[in-house]
Order: structure tokens, then C-alpha cells, then sequence
């Protein structure tokens, strides 16, 4: 395929792809989110003379993630993709909530060009670290002809964001899409496609017309052995309107949460259940299951389904 020379920019919001460590063999011990989106750009040579513009939104560690910054970042994007010589966007992110992230983006943006979200398990200072890799592979991809939504681009696989999990804790290889596979990979600067561009949502969720201080709470807890049916209450009373289960298996949950999510349901707060399995969803279960089931969207994960119930709550205020 094709590359255009269109431009490309890069958006930093910190994470690991621009942490530096005090002991450049650690790949544990640094600070996430030090370098600007330019010192990432600087560290590539092969993208040295390339049409690239880079703005720093912000320097997070993603863990600390918060409901503003997604909407910063959503501003942001929506006005890079409305500049005709903008061919695409690519975004550098931490790892630990860059599966929020992407589905956030991937519900609430139209991407009719690409958008793609990169990241890195080991820090910049680090001997051999993955993110200049990732973000030549992410420049590529934002700036070839035809691609479109909300992208992740780990490790050579070009994964959906609205797919996307992050499956390891530590080892380069952290990502994947559960059962779905890659939509393409990137080899050695080429694409090669196994599946069709994701579709954008048909009416992308708008979440600006309610103050991010005002959003509806959403939590999640996890269905475990021994867990305390107190857990949902107290939820309840510190002011959720949503709660999503992360179930056992496929989504099944322990009687006291369920007796719990019946009393939180009486209470009017919406109660949905995921599977806190690392592959697979909830298989057989509904949105709108009928009374005295909890609701499932399938096969999201528990934080996808926050974040759908959370879109939901705000369409519905
Ligand atoms: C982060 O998520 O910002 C830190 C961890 C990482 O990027 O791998």
C-alpha cells in the first residue's frame, strides 16, 4: 500500500513510551510521561524530515487517567482531523488505561481518517526500548491512504481500539484483542490487512453537553470468593449510578452481589455485569435482559462496559 506525504501529528499524553529511568536497565523504576511528544519524535532518526507536527496535550502516568483529560484529548483530536492536510493522528499513551482510552475515543469520535493510539512497556532510557519502533509504525499507518478509526498500533499489530485489552503486565508483548485478532500488521514498514477498518459508530456518543464534574458515577467491582454484598451497598450510598459487575467466568455472580445489585436496582442505580476473564465476554447475555437477569453487553470488558454505561447514563440525563 501506498504511503500519501500527508501530515501527520503526534499527541503526547505521557505514560511509559516517554518515562526515563534514573538506571537505564530498569525497566520498573522510572518516571512515566517525563519526555514531550518532540523528544519522542527526536529519538527516531527514520522519522527525522518526515511532515510531522507534535503537540504535548499532557504527561500523565495513565493509571492516573481522569474523565477531563479524555475530553481534552477528544477536542484535540476532533480539531487535528478537521485540518484538510492532516492525513492522521497518532497518539502516545501509557499502557495501563490505554484500553479505556481507545474505546472512549473509539465511541464518542468520528474518525473518518486515523487515529492512532501507541504506547510502550519499557521506558525511552531503556537499552532496548519498544516505543520508537511503535511510533514509526504508528506514523506509517496514520499516514497511509484508506485507513480509518480508532487504532491501536502494539508491537508490529495493528489492533481496533474498540478491541483492544491489555493482557500482561510487564513483557513487550502486553496486547491483544481477545478473540477478534489483528486488523493487520506492520512489517518492516508495510501494511498487510486481514480484516475491514473498524466502522465508525453510526452516532458517535457526545458526552460535551454534561460537565465531566457532573458525569454520573460509575464503579466496578469484582465478583470474588467470599466478597461482601457491602461493597455494592456502600457503592450505592457514596453516590454510583451505575455499577458493572466484573463477573466470574461468563459473568456470573456470587449471591451476595446479586442480592445486593437487586437492592442497588430498587434504588434506581443501573447494575451490568462483564466477565473478568482475560479472553472471551459474556456469552448469552443482553442489554436489555429481562427482569430479575443483570445486563451484559457481551463481550466487553468490566472497564469497556463502565465506560458504555456511563455513555448511556449521560445520554439519558
Ligand atoms: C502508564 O500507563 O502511563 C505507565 C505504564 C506504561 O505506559 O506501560
Amino acid at each position: 500500500m501506498q504511503s500519501s506525504s500527508g501530515l501527520v501529528v503526534v499527541v503526547g499524553t505521557g505514560g511509559t513510551i516517554a518515562g526515563t529511568a534514573a538506571r537505564a536497565e530498569s525497566h520498573v523504576g522510572y518516571t512515566a510521561g517525563a519526555l514531550g511528544a518532540d523528544a519522542l519524535i527526536a529519538a527516531v532518526p527514520a522519522l527525522q524530515g518526515q511532515a510531522l507536527q507534535t503537540l504535548t496535550l499532557a504527561r500523565l502516568d495513565s493509571r492516573d487517567m481522569d474523565h477531563a483529560t479524555w475530553m481534552a484529548l477528544r477536542a484535540c483530536l476532533a480539531e487535528q482531523l478537521a485540518r484538510p492536510e492532516v492525513a492522521g493522528v497518532v497518539v502516545t499513551h501509557g499502557t495501563d488505561t490505554l484500553e479505556e482510552s481507545a474505546y472512549f475515543l473509539h465511541r464518542t469520535l468520528a474518525a473518518p481518517k486515523p487515529v492512532v493510539l501507541t504506547a510502550a512497556m519499557r521506558p525511552a532510557t531503556a537499552p532496548s526500548p519498544d516505543g520508537p519502533q511503535n511510533l514509526l509504525d504508528a506514523v506509517t499507518l496514520a499516514r497511509t491512504p484508506g485507513v480509518r478509526g480508532v487504532l491501536a498500533l502494539l508491537g508490529g499489530q495493528v489492533l481496533a481500539g474498540a478491541e483492544l485489552r491489555k493482557l500482561h503486565g510487564y513483557r513487550v508483548e502486553a496486547f491483544g484483542t481477545g478473540d477478534a485478532g489483528p486488523l493487520a500488521l506492520i512489517e518492516d514498514g508495510a501494511l498487510r490487512c486481514f480484516r475491514p477498518w473498524p466502522e465508525a459508530p453510526l452516532h458517535p456518543a457526545d458526552p460535551a453537553g454534561t460537565p465531566v464534574d457532573s458525569w454520573p458515577v460509575v464503579d466496578i467491582v469484582t465478583s470474588h470468593a467470599g466478597v461482601r454484598g457491602a461493597t455494592l451497598d456502600a457503592l450505592v450510598a457514596a453516590g454510583a449510578a451505575g455499577v458493572v459487575i466484573a463477573g466470574t467466568g461468563n459473568g456470573s455472580v456470587h449471591h451476595a452481589l446479586r442480592d445486593a445489585a437487586v437492592r442497588a436496582q430498587a434504588a434506581g442505580v443501573r447494575v451490568w455485569r462483564a466477565s473478568r476473564c482475560l479472553q472471551g465476554g459474556v456469552v448469552g447475555g443482553a442489554v436489555d435482559a429481562p427482569a430479575g437477569e443483570l445486563p451484559s453487553y457481551g463481550s466487553l470488558t468490566p472497564v469497556q462496559a463502565r465506560i458504555e454505561l456511563l455513555l448511556d447514563l449521560l445520554a439519558a440525563a
